[in-house]
This record gives structure tokens, C-alpha cells and sequence, in this order.
């Protein structure tokens, strides 16, 4: 890993904008292999604005500017869910992806979900190699793939160390937002050298 800390934090409805701007600043090809699509930024716009948060969970990693670098959507169904996962190009192949695979795995076998499940293209050779690494049985059918994981139950052991995580990984967060704040608070109060005055 890098200077990014790789501590997901679970996203909230006033992260709706943050979502946005990260799916956003996906290229028409990433689109494609997140959505089965290249979306349009007006159907992001749209797909993001149907996110329940209530409903479903999402778990994000940022960068010291707050900027979202990488998500994982976690979809509900009986007994099952599926995830979506996106990492920004520029930080690929350094763990953020196994990191909210591992993330949401905790979270769904809290949750007393029997089975999680990935819909991807079959060209998908990041998200078929980090599926397989995480134990995943990858069925092909042609051009699509589904990989499916069977979950354990859950333990008290397994719930405190969500609960210890989630902290730690919000202390985090507020404390890199409060360093970010007032970073721009100084810079902002921070006089500007005079401009020089042209010579006549
Ligand atoms: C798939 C994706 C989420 C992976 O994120 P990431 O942060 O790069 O993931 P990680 O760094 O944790 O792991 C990536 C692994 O895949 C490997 N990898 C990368 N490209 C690969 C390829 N074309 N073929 C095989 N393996 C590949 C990396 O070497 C790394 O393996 P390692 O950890 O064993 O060294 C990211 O590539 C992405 O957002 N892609 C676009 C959207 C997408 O495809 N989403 C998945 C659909 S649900």
C-alpha cells in the first residue's frame, strides 16, 4: 500500500455528491465494466440519485482530499447480495479493491447473509483474479460472469471486530477531514503577496 489509507468507511446519504463525482471520474470503458454500460454522466447523475442508503450499504475509501478513490455497493436480495465495486484508475493494484471486497464480506456475514455474489463481463481480468484470490466460485456464461462466495455465520468474536473497525476507520476519516478543514481555513486566511507594480 501507499500513503492511502485503506480503512473503508460506510457512506451515508450526505455523501450523495462524493458518490456521484467518484462514478463520475470512471471513463466510458470503466462504466462498462461497472455498470454493463457506459453510462452517460446524466444516467450516473440519475443512477445515483435511486441509491437508497437506508436499503443498501456503501462502503468508500478517500483520499486526503476527501475524494472518493474507491466504492463497493452492497445490493440486498433474500438471502443474498451482490456487490459493484470501482476504484479510481490512478490507484489500481494497490489493495483498495481486496480491501472492500474484505470490507463487505465482514459487514454481510454480520448481517447473517448466507451468500455474496459479483456480476461481471468475462474480459474482467482484475475483478475475475480478485475474485478468485478471495475464494469465490466463477461460473462463465460467454461474455458474463458471476462469482459467488458462501458466508459464514456470524460470531460475537466477528461482530466486536466490526465494531472496533468501524471506529477506527471513522476516527480516521474525521480526523483526516478536520486536518483538511482547517488546511483550507489557513490557506484561505493566509494574505496574498502584494501584486508587483508594473514598471511605467
Ligand atoms: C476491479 C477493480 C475494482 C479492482 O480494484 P483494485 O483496487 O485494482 O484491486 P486490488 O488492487 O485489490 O487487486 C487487483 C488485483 O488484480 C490484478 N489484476 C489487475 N489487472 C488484472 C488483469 N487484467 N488480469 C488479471 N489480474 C489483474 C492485480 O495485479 C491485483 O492482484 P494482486 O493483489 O494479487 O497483486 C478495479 O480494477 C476497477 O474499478 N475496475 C473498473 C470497474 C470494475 O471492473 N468493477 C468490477 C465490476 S463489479
Amino acid at each position: 500500500m501507499t500513503g492511502i489509507t485503506a480503512l473503508p468507511i460506510r457512506l451515508r446519504d450526505t455523501d450523495r455528491v462524493a458518490l456521484t463525482e467518484h462514478f463520475l471520474a470512471l471513463d466510458a470503458d470503466d462504466r462498462r465494466l461497472r455498470f454493463g454500460a457506459s453510462l452517460s454522466d446524466d444516467a450516473i447523475r440519475a443512477l445515483d440519485e435511486r441509491i437508497d442508503f437506508d436499503r443498501d450499504e456503501i462502503f468508500g475509501i478517500a483520499g486526503d482530499d476527501l475524494r472518493l478513490l474507491a466504492v463497493v455497493h452492497v445490493a440486498f436480495y433474500p438471502a443474498k447480495a451482490e456487490l459493484g465495486l470501482s476504484v479510481l484508475p490512478g490507484v489500481r493494484g494497490l489493495g483498495l479493491g481486496n480491501a472492500l471486497f474484505s470490507r463487505a464480506v465482514m459487514h454481510l456475514t454480520n448481517r447473517g447473509v448466507r451468500e455474496v455474489f459479483v456480476h461481471c463481463l468475462s474480459q474482467n481480468g482484475a475483478m475475475m483474479h480478485l475474485a478468485r484470490k478471495n475464494g469465490m466460485r466463477v461460473v462463465h456464461d460467454g461474455s458474463e460472469t458471476d462469482a459467488y462466495l458462501a458466508l459464514p455465520s456470524a460470531t460475537p468474536g466477528s461482530i466486536l471486530a466490526e465494531w472496533v473497525f468501524d471506529h477506527n476507520a471513522r476516527i480516521a476519516h474525521d480526523f483526516r477531514r478536520g486536518t483538511r478543514l482547517a488546511l483550507d481555513a489557513m490557506q484561505a486566511m493566509t494574505p496574498r503577496p502584494a501584486r508587483q507594480r508594473r514598471a511605467a
